[in-house]
């Protein structure tokens, strides 16, 4: 073989191993283009970051990454929400406290069908995830102002972002 020839089909391998088998599966540029859709670009790349997996995955192992830290950090949150209304001796906080409780336990069951649908790679049929940022506003507009647990349910809001606009990000490119 002619040198040409080899620094051709060496381009060629090289060409075709990036486009067949992506070494750094997510980039940089999707996860900014998925996370500038939300209210905090940083916290969003931070939130899937957060699992080691992110690095090397490509989108469908994405999808479920962003819905099992999203499952995670419902069941934190409903925990928490547990704890409050069992510590608190005020009827109308306890009973807030409670609608949280069953707020959670809602979104926890939709999360479970969104993690259903994603193995299944049926990604547009994943469409209660916006229920979840209503259900995460509604429990904390129910408390007072200054509820210590406005920082869990900003987490809970921008986790919940985090996997709508991966999910919608699969929908734009496998349909
Ligand atoms: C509830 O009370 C327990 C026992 O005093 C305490 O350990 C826990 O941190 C409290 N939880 C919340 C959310 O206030």
């Amino acid at each position: 073989m002619s040198s040409v020839a080899v620094v051709a089909s060496v381009a060629v391998l090289l060409v075709a191993s990036v486009i067949i088998c992506p070494s750094n599966g997510i980039t940089g540029d999707i996860l900014a283009a998925i996370c500038s859709q939300t209210q905090n670009q940083e916290t969003c790349e931070a939130i899937l970051e957060s699992d080691p997996r992110t690095g090397s995955a490509d989108l469908p192992l994405l999808s479920l990454v962003s819905l099992e830290l999203l499952s995670k950090q419902a069941d934190k949150n409903h925990n928490s929400f547990v704890q409050f209304r069992e510590n608190s001796t005020d009827l109308d906080l306890k009973r807030s406290f409670g609608n949280c409780v069953t707020g959670y336990n809602d979104m926890q069951g939709k999360i479970k069908v969104a993690l259903r649908l994603s193995q299944k790679r049926q990604y547009k049929r994943i469409n209660e995830l916006g229920q979840l940022i209503k259900l995460a506003y509604g429990c904390e507009n129910g408390l007072p102002s200054n509820s210590p647990t406005s920082g869990i349910t900003e987490t809970m809001l921008l986790t919940s972002q985090t996997a709508v606009y991966v999910n919608q990000f699969l929908i734009t490119s496998f349909g």
